[in-house]
């Protein structure tokens, strides 16, 4: 939920460390700071709340030369967004210096027994507890720096992925984690820490990835790994898969724009290799060795958060309405905490774009204990979802750096329509005849992908119209309920209007008593056997002067008689029919938001990526 980087080498560190915040701001965005061992071997800090880039312009770098140091862009848990709360943190003697991504649960029974030792506090965070007991260890352990930092680890409950420096030890960085995600670029000469990829692609594809419970001693030549027991590790270096121009703009005005717009290529990498076209035939690879847990599956339960957690309810129709597998889906944050019954022979899948969302670990887990099967959609490559599960397949969306998940949703559904078809396939719940048509309908699909993202200036024409409501409501059946729930999420979490998805026919339940002049009301409604009953529920929000936009097929030449404006979607199979609806309004959302003049990269209160609870 924030961003970590941390440098030792032979070059000057400032710019490295800068850049590297820069390209994690979409991890969380309330302050930054800097701390640098200088060549005058003193400690420069530098913090404050805002942005990295107004931040950059304020640093004094004369006096931050050094090629050692560490950086921090936050998303608060302890402590209001401020100067003060921002890390890099110190302790209260100023030998250590702590950047921290998690939440210290028992950082108060910590800070009772440092001030009782004479600790005295200067900020509202838990991380300024942590970096004092560091200081309180390496006094009572003969200034020994590496069991100052491994004993305080172990006297911490909570969460936590660290980079600690300290004066008197200032060849080295001290990294660590558990529960929150970090790995270190091993470069020439050099090592660059960092809370993901993204900040040590431009300088090393060669990395090494932190487990939890694990830390490292990092030298400029040399690199210590051991667990939190003090037993040493050997990890073989990983090579990263992707390069820096993916994580870059490529000339759109925003990264959500960029992600919407490369779907139709995008969404090829998750099916590209595993699908037969002319028969339907899929092969997941990755789920070789659970094949068999899967088919013999009692139960699948689907578990994430936010725009996954609808992926799954997608899935969720497609899995029993194909497979005939029981299916359901929960908040990943809920089933971990209400003693959930879990079976062996259910299978848990768990669907997450960063595969760290710290709810959907804390839910594999749990499934893990009562010996389910788990199996992961994951987009990132050695995320720790993805390395924890018992199998998996990756989606493929690549680098997603716009906080509001475009391109990974849509991966998600394709992911999930491919376990869909294997299953079906492999129990005989699906004719060949239907397979033959869905794989065909797949081929076709980028193309039919690439018509929306054409027609974007006329969904920026009809957003316009609507920057100004104060709030949305998004209606749908079926396969399309989910859609309308995200399409409410992509608007809410980029334009702070506020939006509710519903399904359509719950309308008259309550909800419609919303209805008047003022309420745009978006159906979608496109073409299945729902059609009917949507078109009714749309006559109920008319006849109360509701706003009516409608997302309709090509091919119905019915539906303009019922709305106020139309965005019309290609046909396809009812199974793809989502992907395709989810794109019209993801540009509804990026519009309206740029109209209003919001930070549809990093709105505000948000993070990519939720590590702590
Ligand atoms: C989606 O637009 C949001 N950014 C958020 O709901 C996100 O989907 C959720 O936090 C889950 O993240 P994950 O897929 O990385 O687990
Ligand atoms: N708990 C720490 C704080 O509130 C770290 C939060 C984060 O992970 O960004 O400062």
């Amino acid at each position: 939920m924030c961003g970590i980087v941390g440098y030792i080498g032979k070059r000057n560190s400032l710019p490295i460390l800068v850049d590297g915040l820069k390209r994690l701001e979409y991890r969380g965005y309330d302050s930054a700071g800097v701390a640098v061992i200088n060549s005058a071997t003193e400690v420069k800090l530098f913090k404050k709340a805002g942005k990295v880039k107004e931040i950059e312009t304020q640093i004094p770098v004369n006096e931050f030369e050094g090629n050692v140091g560490i950086g921090h862009t936050r998303w608060a848990t302890h402590g209001e967004p401020n100067d003060n709360n921002a890390h890099p943190h110190t302790c209260m003697n100023e030998k250590f210096y702590l950047v921290h991504n998690g939440i210290i649960e028992n950082y108060k029974t910590i800070k009772k027994k440092l001030a009782s030792e004479g600790y005295v506090f200067h900020t509202d965070t838990d991380t300024e507890i942590l970096v004092n007991l560091i200081a309180f260890n390496y006094k009572k352990h003969k200034n020994n720096f590496e069991v100052a930092v491994r004993l305080s680890l172990c006297e911490v409950d909570g969460t936590y992925g660290i980079a600690c420096l300290c004066i008197e030890d200032p060849g080295k960085i001290i990294v660590a984690r558990k529960g929150s995600p970090l790995m270190f670029g091993v470069g020439q000469d050099e090592i660059i820490v960092s809370s993901d990829a993204s900040a040590i692609i431009a300088h090393t594809k060669n990395v090494i990835y932190l487990e939890d419970g694990e830390y490292a001693v990092l030298r400029r030549n040399g690199i210590k790994l051991k667990t939190i027991d003090d037993e040493d590790i050997h990890r073989e270096v990983q090579e990263i898969e992707y390069d820096l121009d993916m994580i870059e703009k490529s000339g759109y005005d925003h990264f959500m724009l960029k992600e919407i717009c490369e779907q139709p290529d995008i969404v090829q990498n998750t099916y590209r290799g595993r699908i037969k076209f002319e028969t339907g035939e899929v092969k997941l690879g990755g789920l070789t060795n659970i094949k068999e847990k899967i088919l013999n599956a009692k139960r699948f339960i689907i578990t994430a958060c936010g725009t996954a957690w609808h992926a799954g309810l997608v899935g969720e129709y497609m899995l029993e309405q194909y497979c005939r597998i029981p299916t359901e889906v929960e908040y990943a944050s809920e089933f971990r905490y209400r003693n959930p019954i879990i079976r062996q022979d259910d299978v848990v899948i768990l669907v997450s774009q960063s595969g760290e969302t710290a709810d959907t670990l804390a839910a594999m887990r749990e499934a893990k204990k009562h010996g389910a099967t788990t199996l992961g959609l994951v987009n990132v490559v050695g995320s720790t979802i993805a390395r924890e599960v018992d199998a998996g397949t990756y989606i493929h969306a690549g680098p997603e750096i716009g906080v509001a998940s475009t391109k990974a949703f849509t991966c998600q559904l394709m992911s999930l329509i491919l376990l869909t078809m294997m299953i079906a396939k492999e129990k005989g719940t699906i004719d060949d005849e239907e397979l033959k048509k869905i794989g065909a309908e797949i081929e076709l699909l980028p193309y039919k992908m690439k018509q929306l993202i054409d027609k974007k200036d006329y969904f920026k024409y009809i957003a316009e119209e609507f920057k100004d409501a104060k709030n949305f409501l998004y209606l749908g059946r079926g396969l399309n309920f989910p859609v309308a729930l995200e399409g409410a999420l992509k608007l809410k979490e980029i334009s702070y209007i506020h939006a509710e998805g519903y399904p359509a026919a719950e309308m008259k339940h309550g909800p419609i008593a919303l209805i008047d002049e003022n309420m745009p009301v978006v159906f979608i409604a496109t073409k299945d056997g729902t059609y009917d009953k949507v078109i009714s529920n749309i006559e109920e929000v008319r006849a109360r002067k509701g706003k009516i936009i409608t997302i309709a097929t090509e091919d119905d030449d019915n539906i303009a008689d019922y709305s106020d404006y139309v965005l019309r979607v290609p046909k396809t199979h009812e199974i793809l029919q989502p992907i395709v609806n989810s794109i019209p309004l993801q540009f509804l959302s990026y519009y309206i938001a740029t109209a209003r003049g919001c930070n549809v990269d990093q709105p505000r209160n948000l993070a990519k990526s939720v590590t702590v609870e």
